[in-house]
């Protein structure tokens, strides 16, 4: 039955904090903020039906620690000088029903697009190899020492504001191709320096990132980190790098670790490699996880590929502590809900079969982003969307921002 399902059970966190239950809604950028990069109308619109769907915690769309490397237009970022009214706002809507708000903090790195003409900034200045879409991509410049350290500070300082604003903790995104992972992966991290070279030279942002945000949050604010189990691309970022990352982050207390995997370059959080690994074909990532939980005393969440009960409830049952839902929460907000109504009802993810493999995935990523702004719009999601018509608006709707954005 399925409101006996551990799935519905609590689960305290390391920092004493308990989840109601182990359904969380992972990160989903929403390209859809007010003026100023701040959350409005639209975006708590499509909050509360998050926040009504019965999840245990919910995790916002990354928000940019420096409102000038944006990783999309229409993106929120969050920096001291900011008003808090926006953000206070969007913390209690996420939480009026039970849910805990976790804020995804983040810088892009390299990952910026040239529209948006932002500040792209690296380890080193290696360029996004995406073949023929490489172009939209900004050149990196390769980072002094100042520069990291101002980086650390910004994450710091967005993670007080969070907590500032009524979040009950930060999600800080070592994932999917941006500025953290940038270090952690030797094809993007060149560096000769303390930065680069061994795994715990090219950790060392991130650890101090996580040491310092423990350090001015109180106790019990929720700190958790969401990092590749690898990036998939070959003498990348393996999965023992991953397994040494989580070794010194159990160190510092961290509550949670999500597992994930790729980049804009290898998306393999959207099912897809390019060193020819086999993933699961749900759950991506919890074979990894099965291995890491082993090894480690670290809370663990999976997330990728997850949109059926049954699989949700194997995650938890082969020992990850959370279950992370994007895409078909997008479509279907309160999956929760209707598993614990119907436990073998089953949400969707897009999945464009387009031969250009980048194209198909900016198509997936595009047939989502559609439904969260018709969630903010207030009208219902579509379960069968057309990629090419779902691209050609998700085009129309980001040039719109990035004009506004870049002015
Ligand atoms: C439209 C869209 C936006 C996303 N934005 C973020 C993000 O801001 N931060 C992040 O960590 N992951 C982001 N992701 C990745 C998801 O959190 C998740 O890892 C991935 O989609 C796989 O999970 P799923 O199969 O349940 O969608 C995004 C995914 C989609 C589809």
């Amino acid at each position: 039955m399925s409101s006996d399902s551990i799935l519905y059970s609590p689960y305290t966190l390391p920092c004493g904090v308990t989840v109601r239950n182990r359904l969380v809604k992972a990160a989903m950028e929403e390209n859809m903020s007010s003026l100023g990069n701040v959350p409005g109308e639209s975006m708590y619109s499509l909050y509360r039906y998050w926040a009504h769907g019965n999840l245990g915690m919910i995790i916002t769309g990354n928000v940019m620690v420096d409102r000038s490397s944006m990783t999309g237009p229409g993106g929120v970022a969050l920096e001291k000088s900011n008003d808090l009214a926006p953000f206070q706002k969007w913390a209690k809507i996420i939480k009026s029903n039970g849910a805990l708000a976790i804020m995804q903090i983040n810088h892009p790195g390299r990952q910026v697009l040239k529209a948006m003409q932002g500040n792209a900034i690296a380890p080193s200045a290696v360029p996004l190899d995406m073949g023929k879409h490489s172009k939209l991509f900004a050149q990196p410049r390769e980072m002094t020492c100042q520069d990291i350290h101002e980086v650390c500070k910004r994450f710091v300082e967005t993670a007080k504001q969070a907590e500032l604003a009524g979040f009950d903790g930060v999600e800080i995104h070592a994932a999917h191709g941006y500025l953290l992972t940038q270090f952690l992966s030797p094809l993007t991290n060149q560096r000769q320096d303390e930065w680069g070279g061994s795994i715990i030279n090219r950790a060392r942002l991130l650890i101090n990132i996580v040491s310092q945000v423990r350090a001015v949050c109180a106790k019990d604010f929720i700190v958790m980190v969401k990092l590749n189990s690898a990036d998939f691309q070959k003498n990348g970022f393996s999965f023992d790098d991953s397994c040494e990352v989580v070794n010194r982050l159990e160190a510092l207390g961290v509550d949670v670790v999500e597992l994930s995997g790729g980049s804009y370059e290898a998306p393999a959080m959207q099912g897809q490699t390019r060193d020819d690994t086999t993933l699961a074909r749900e759950a991506y990532f919890l074979e990894f996880a099965k291995v890491l939980e082993s090894k480690t005393d670290i809370p663990l969440m999976t997330t990728g590929g997850i949109k059926r009960a049954e699989v949700a409830e194997r995650v938890i049952q082969q020992g990850c502590a959370l279950v992370g839902l994007a895409s078909a929460l997008a479509i279907t907000p309160d999956l929760a809900k209707k598993w614990q109504q119907e436990w073998t009802y089953s949400g969707v993810i897009p999945h464009c079969t387009w031969k250009d493999k980048s194209l198909a995935s900016l198509a997936n990523m595009a047939m989502v982003r559609r439904q969260l702004r018709r969630l903010g719009n207030n009208i219902t999601t579509l379960r069968d969307p057309s990629p090419l018509w779902s691209l050609i608006l998700d085009m129309l709707h980001r040039n719109k921002m990035t004009k506004r954005d870049v002015g």
